[in-house]
């Protein structure tokens, strides 16, 4: 095995420690800027990776420096067994940090086993507060179920919990502040995400796009904020709500792209390595799990891909660029 001292450094300096895990591109919800209501084109069972092939995969990448391993979809907790998975992850030696992200439909009865089996940070998906507006935006969700699932969460003991929110002119801009006192009130995290044109949903939704520099000024007009850090591993930059424990982190691919300090690429369910999320670069690793290859012969190539990683994406550039819908890669 490869020594557990080696690091992928890719052609722009930059340290690849971080590893999205897609675990399957189904989802049971059909959020506005992520999937179109009819979608029905998901990848074949056949063509996803088993759970032995991504903790190979695992395995290689950590033996490569990668410690931090995030477990997305779709909904990540629509594939069958996730505990039984996210506990092989955990034992990987060189793994450190292993979080999930999910929409926290199906979050209470999952929670407990999730904990247990070593996953100790949660993202959650939640763009409003209000029953009508949660459901217009998911297509098919339930406030109550999702707050169910949330609250299931923070009981089972994960800590830090970070609220997604895309904000969206128009559509749920209005509720900041109310999401805000929310997160106050629970002890949340809230990551407040601009829209990035992956696949026509994600394009249409640039309509209702929220320069979040905009949004940071009115919101210190109503909250004395401060500068703050945060763990985790991903691109937000965060400032504090003065005198409570609220963090608020601020992700602005568009208004402020962070692809200099990119840490990570994905993997895809059926075995796609995706070394941007802007940009097409891809290694098919399905065909040479399926042939056997041994772990040092899959470092080399995960090696030889990261060598290949883009500088950054062209969402201002190039918009209509990415086709693929977010829910493959899991954003
Ligand atoms: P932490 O480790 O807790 O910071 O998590 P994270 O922010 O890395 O993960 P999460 O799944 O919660 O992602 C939040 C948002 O950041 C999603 O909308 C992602 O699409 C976006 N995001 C994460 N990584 C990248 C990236 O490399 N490029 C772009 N453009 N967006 C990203
Ligand atoms: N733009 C920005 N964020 C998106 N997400 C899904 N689609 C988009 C998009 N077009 C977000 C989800 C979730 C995260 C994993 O990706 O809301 O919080
Ligand atoms: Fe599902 Fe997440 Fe996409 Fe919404 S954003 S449809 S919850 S994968």
């Amino acid at each position: 095995m490869a020594s557990m001292s080696r690091h992928l450094i890719d052609p722009f300096n930059r340290r690849i420690s971080y590893l999205r895990l897609s675990v399957t591109d189904r989802c049971d919800f059909r959020c506005s800027y992520c999937l179109p209501q009819d979608h029905r084109d998901f990848a074949e069972p056949a063509h996803w990776l088993t759970f032995d092939e991504i903790e190979q995969v695992v395995r290689a990448f950590a033996s490569l420096g990668v410690r931090r391993i995030r477990i997305t979809g779709g909904e990540p907790l629509a594939r069958r067994r996730l505990s039984q998975l996210a506990a092989r992850l955990h034992a990987v030696p060189g793994i450190e940090d292993l979080s999930l992200s999910t929409n926290a439909n199906q979050l209470k009865k999952h929670a407990i086993a999730l904990k247990a089996a070593g996953v100790s940070r949660i993202n959650v998906s939640l763009d409003s507060l209000r029953a009508d507006r949660f459901m217009e935006i998911t297509g098919t969700g339930r406030l109550p179920k999702v707050l169910e699932g949330l609250m299931a969460a923070k009981a089972a003991g994960f800590a830090p919990i970070k609220i997604n929110m895309v904000a969206m002119k128009g559509i749920n801009d209005n509720e900041i502040p109310d999401m805000v006192r929310f997160c106050i009130g629970h002890g949340f995290t809230l990551r407040l995400i601009e829209t990035m044109p992956v696949g026509d949903t994600g394009r249409h939704a640039v309509d209702h796009y929220l320069d979040l520099s905009e949004v940071r000024e009115q919101l210190a007009q109503e909250f004395d904020l401060v500068p703050a850090v945060m763990p985790g591993g991903g691109p937000a930059r965060y400032l504090q709500v003065r005198n409570t424990d609220l963090r608020i982190g601020f992700i602005t691919p568009i208004s402020q792209h962070f692809c200099e300090t990119c840490n990570r690429v994905r993997l895809a369910v059926d075995g796609t390595l995706y070394l941007c999320l802007g940009q097409e670069n891809s290694v098919a690793l399905r065909p040479l799990l399926r042939a056997g290859i041994s772990d040092m012969d899959l470092g080399e190539v995960l090696t030889a891909a990261i060598a290949k990683k883009p500088e950054r994406h062209e969402f201002r550039e190039q918009p209509e660029k990415i086709v693929r819908f977010m829910s493959y890669t899991g954003g």
